[in-house]
């Protein structure tokens, strides 16, 4: 079983079940032109993330981790008239190319990019009492899962569905002598969210377009 065949079944899910459209193209487009690292969530994770949202009825969105804003696509599909998505990114320079991509989608009366340390942007939410949010999509920094998660649970109400992308990383989350920083942060992400009682959870292996990742799916009770 190859990675090309993995990306060839991709093509296919992809051609059939979530085709793309000129907004997502050009995101993706105007995310290479402008240098942006290629790891933008594959199309059919991206359709995963709108139906999940969707079915959730959510109405406040909470993106941690921007780049091009390809995700937000998606995920800003899900919200009825009056949602409200809020997305956190580091990098000027992506939020920059995630908000002409989201005014493209026009989708920006519904999006708030935020700059900054996504750390910094979540203790603000906290400090502004901001509404709880019914949806959180974790996809930043990797070494910095275990703090998103708990800032994740003081902006959440039962029934919030939080999604943590690349929590396999190739299989080496079972390595407990991996030489990589991001590998413990994401085994200690996963110990925390095993040990917390106000979450139902559970992770998922997948292949495809990306190589092997997966992610998690958590439910507060
Ligand atoms: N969700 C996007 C991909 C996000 S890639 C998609 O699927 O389309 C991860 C992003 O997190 C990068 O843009 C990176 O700049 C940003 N990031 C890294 N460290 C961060 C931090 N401390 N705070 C906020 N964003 C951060
Ligand atoms: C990386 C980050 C991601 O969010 C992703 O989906 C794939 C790779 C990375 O930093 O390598
Ligand atoms: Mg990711």
């Amino acid at each position: 079983m190859s990675e090309e065949q993995w990306s060839d079944v991709d093509e296919y899910l992809v051609s059939l079940l979530a085709p793309s459209d000129e907004s997502l193209d050009e995101a993706l487009r105007e995310s290479d032109r402008a240098g942006l690292p290629k790891i933008a969530v594959a199309p059919n994770q991206g359709k995963m993330l709108e139906l999940l949202a969707k079915g959730r009825g959510a109405r406040r969105i909470l993106e941690i981790g921007t780049l091009g804003g390809y995700s937000t696509i998606w995920l800003a599909r899900a919200l009825p008239p009056g949602g409200v998505l809020i997305t956190l990114e580091l990098e000027p320079k992506h939020a920059d190319v995630a908000e002409h991509n989201l005014s493209r989608a026009g989708l920006s009366t519904l999006v708030d990019v935020r700059v900054g340390p996504a750390v910094e942007s979540l203790r603000e939410l906290v400090e502004e009492k901001t509404e709880s949010f019914d949806f959180i999509f974790i996809d930043a920094d990797k070494e910095s899962y275990p703090e998103y998660f708990r800032w994740a649970m003081r902006l959440s109400h039962s029934g919030t569905m939080i999604v943590a992308d690349n929590v396999v990383r190739g299989g080496e989350i079972i390595n407990p002598r991996s030489a990589d920083e991001r590998v413990h942060a994401v085994r200690r992400f996963l110990e925390i969210v095993s040990a917390e009682e106000r979450v139902e959870a559970t992770a998922v292996q997948t292949v495809g377009s990306k190589g092997y990742d997966g992610f998690a799916l958590l439910l507060v009770r």
